[in-house]
C-alpha cells in the first residue's frame, strides 16, 4: 500500500534505454549501479570517475522532455513503461539539465556534430534524470537472442573449466584484421568470448542478424569451438574512442573475462582519435579496473609477407606502404556498397557469400 501512494508518476522508454536500465541493474557496469545524478555526471565527464571516486567513464542517464519532467519529482518512484507494459520503477533522487555542447567536448573530445555519437548526445530530451532502477523480470532473455547475465555467463565459463578468459566487443561482422586478433589472443588464454554490441549503431552499420550469422560460420568452420562463447551486448554505440574502450574493458570484466582486447582505433570514427590512443588510455586503468588488456596492433595485409602481418611483426610497413592494405570495416562495407570485389585476403568468402545472400545488411 505504501508503494502504492509512492508511485506518482510514469515514463516511457525506448527498447535502447531499457537495455541501459537492464544493465544497471545486472551489474553489466558495476561500480556503476543507478542511473547518474548531476554529480557523478560531471564527474565521469570530467575524470572518468564518478564522485566516489571509482572509475566509469560513460555517464548513464535517462533523458526526458519537460513534460516528462514535470510529472516528475525528485524523492519519488516513477513506473518505466516500455511499450505500454511497465517493466519497473525508478526511485528518481535528480532531475537535472547539463551544457550539453560543453559535455560533448569531454566525452568525446569533439562537438562536430558529423560525429554520430556527438549527434545522438546532442539530440537526448533536455533534462537527465538519476536513481535507483528497479526492474520486475531481468531474466535471461531466448536463446535466440544471445543476451545473458553476468552472473549466469561466469557459470558458464566455470563449467567450461575457464581460469582465463578474453573478452571481444565488435560492432561489425568478421574480417582477416578481427580474425587475426581472435586466433594471438587464443595463443594465451582457455576460453574466447565474442561479445557483438546490439544496441543503437549509425545508420550504414551492419545489421545485428547478419553480424550473428558470420560469427557463427566463422565460429563453426574455422575457429575451436569449444574454446569461444558468444553473446550480446545489450548497449549502444557511442564512438566515443578511448573512453569507450575503457567502458568496454570494465563490462568485459565484469562479465568474468580476465583479459580484453583492444586493437586499432577501438570504438573509433573517422579521424577523431588517434590510431593507438585507447592503448594509451588503458595502460593508465588497466590495473585499478583489473583486467589485462591485449593491446593488439595492426592487422593488415602486406603483399611482401604475403600474408596478415602487424606494425610489430612485418618489416615492409614503414617504406612499402603500396604494399600494405589496410583492413576496415569501413572499407568493407563501401565495396558491398558498391558491388567490387572483395579479396579474400581482406575477408572470407564463405562470410562475403554471406553477406551476399542476405537482405538486410545494413542499417
Ligand atoms: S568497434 O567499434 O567495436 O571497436 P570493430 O568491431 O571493427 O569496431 O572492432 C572490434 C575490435 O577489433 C576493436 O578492438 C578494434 O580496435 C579491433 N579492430 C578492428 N579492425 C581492426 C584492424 N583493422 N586492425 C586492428 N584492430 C582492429
Amino acid at each position: 500500500m505504501e508503494n502504492f501512494f509512492k508511485l506518482s508518476s510514469q515514463i516511457k522508454i525506448s527498447l535502447n534505454d531499457y537495455y541501459e536500465l537492464r544493465n544497471l541493474h545486472d551489474g553489466v557496469y558495476y561500480p556503476l549501479k543507478n542511473l547518474v545524478n548531476k554529480s557523478n555526471f560531471d564527474s565521469i565527464a570530467a575524470n572518468n570517475r564518478t564522485a566516489a571516486g571509482e572509475i566509469f567513464p560513460l555517464p548513464i542517464f535517462l533523458d526526458v522532455d519537460i513534460k516528462g519532467a514535470e510529472k516528475l519529482s525528485a524523492k519519488k518512484n516513477c513506473k518505466i513503461l516500455l511499450k505500454e507494459n511497465v517493466v519497473g520503477e525508478i526511485e528518481v533522487n535528480d532531475i537535472y539539465k547539463i551544457n550539453k555542447r560543453k559535455v560533448c567536448k569531454k566525452l568525446f573530445n569533439t562537438n562536430d556534430l558529423n560525429h554520430p555519437g556527438v549527434y545522438n548526445f546532442l539530440n537526448k530530451k533536455e533534462f537527465f534524470i538519476g536513481g535507483k532502477v528497479l526492474l520486475n523480470n531481468t531474466r535471461n532473455t531466448k536463446k535466440k537472442d544471445f543476451y545473458f547475465k553476468p552472473s549466469y555467463v561466469k557459470e558458464i565459463f566455470s563449467k567450461n573449466g575457464w581460469k582465463s578468459i578474453v573478452g571481444f566487443q565488435t560492432r561489425n561482422i568478421p574480417h582477416r584484421a578481427h580474425e587475426h586478433l581472435l586466433r594471438t589472443a587464443l595463443e594465451f588464454v582457455d576460453g574466447l568470448f565474442i561479445q557483438p554490441l546490439v544496441g543503437n549503431k549509425k545508420k550504414g552499420d551492419f545489421t545485428n542478424e547478419i553480424i550473428f550469422k558470420c560469427y557463427n560460420l566463422l565460429i563453426n568452420n574455422f575457429l575451436p569451438k569449444n574454446k569461444i562463447e558468444l553473446s550480446s551486448l545489450l548497449t549502444s554505440m557511442w564512438y566515443a574512442g578511448p573512453r569507450e574502450a575503457l567502458f568496454h574493458s570494465i563490462i568485459r570484466r565484469n562479465y568474468g573475462c580476465t583479459h580484453f582486447i583492444v586493437g586499432r582505433d577501438h570504438a573509433g570514427i573517422g579521424n577523431y582519435y588517434g590510431k593507438y590512443d585507447a592503448h594509451k588510455l588503458l595502460a593508465k586503468y588497466e590495473n585499478e579496473i583489473g583486467i589485462t588488456i591485449m593491446k593488439l596492433s595492426g592487422p593488415f595485409y602486406c603483399s611482401i609477407c604475403d600474408g596478415i602481418a602487424t606494425e610489430e611483426s612485418c618489416p615492409h610497413y614503414e617504406n612499402n606502404k603500396d604494399k600494405i592494405t589496410e583492413i576496415s570495416g569501413t572499407d568493407i562495407r563501401k565495396k558491398l556498397n558498391s558491388k567490387i570485389y572483395i579479396s579474400k585476403k581482406i575477408i572470407r568468402p564463405e562470410i562475403v557469400n554471406a553477406l551476399k545472400s542476405s537482405s538486410n545488411i545494413f542499417i
